[in-house]
């Protein structure tokens, strides 16, 4: 077992830069994202706006992943391929999750979009994961257990209706892409860890219509879908935990401040 870093104040700063710029990626993206465009469109301008600002997309090349984003459309829970062949189309919710490196420094931040008119069961999925993220990020504190986090978003979603995945998790972030501890978006209340300040880390939920299970794509090893074909949602922030609460690191529209 490795060690969860606490980050010093000039590491923060770093991160900050990049988690802000991540966020700005996702604003700039919202514009192009719309009826007849392709995900391989949207991910080269992700690419090229990163590139801009003097940064890299962090999954490219991650674990030999062939895209700058991941764009995971409807039933895909994440880690979709950007691809000429996926083309967005009315009713379509989608998640897009950009992550940056800036100065060495790792920001990662997901949002969903939703296209046109989706239906009522697409509406309340979207809106309860983003109540999910919001829950998960009111129990950031120091002294309070990383498994409050799962408490209070499992215990929402479940009671909405719909499951929590498990197969995929929260983690430490900012001097590496993937770091401890690793956040569950299931779990049991005052379990785990105890969150201290400096500590940076993401909580990035995925709740299901359906069944909670993965199923990842054989050809391309890395789409993960829903097992049963139903609607998947996630929202993700990278979270600081400051000496009193937290800091959402890639909220740019100052949602939580
Ligand atoms: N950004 C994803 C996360 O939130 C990870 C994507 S890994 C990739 O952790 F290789 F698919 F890019
Ligand atoms: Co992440
Ligand atoms: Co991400």
């Amino acid at each position: 077992m490795g060690k969860i870093i606490i980050k010093t104040p000039e590491q923060i700063e770093k991160i900050r830069k990049s988690c802000e710029l991540a966020g700005e990626t996702l604003l700039y993206i919202s514009e192009f994202v719309k009826p007849g465009v392709d995900t391989e469109y949207l991910d080269n301008k992700i690419d090229e706006y990163i590139r801009k600002n003097g940064a890299v997309p962090a999954p490219l090349g991650y674990h030999g992943y062939p895209k700058s984003s991941c764009i995971s459309l409807n039933n895909v829970i994440c880690h979709g391929i950007p691809s000429k062949n996926i083309i967005i189309k009315e009713g379509d919710i989608l998640n897009i999750d950009v992550t940056t490196i800036l100065d060495g420094f790792y920001g990662d931040t997901s949002s969903m979009f939703c296209i046109g008119e989706i239906s009522p069961v697409a509406d309340k999925l979207v809106k309860t994961t983003k109540h999910c993220l919001n829950l998960g990020i009111q129990q950031v504190f120091p002294g309070n257990y990383f498994g409050n986090i799962g408490f209070a978003i499992s215990r929402y979603a479940q009671a909405q209706g719909f499951s929590v995945v498990y197969e995929f998790c929260g983690h430490g972030v900012g001097v590496e892409f993937h770091e401890e501890p690793q956040i569950d978006h299931i779990s049991r209340r005052n379990t785990g860890l105890l969150m201290k300040p400096g500590m940076i880390f993401t909580i990035e939920p995925m709740i299901n219509e359906g069944k909670p299970k993965a199923d990842i794509d054989e050809q391309d090893g890395w789409t993960a879908r829903t097992v049963d074909h139903k609607l998947s949602a996630q929202f993700e922030h990278t979270i600081l935990v400051t000496d009193t609460g937290y800091e959402v690191l890639t909220d740019v529209s100052n949602e939580y401040s």
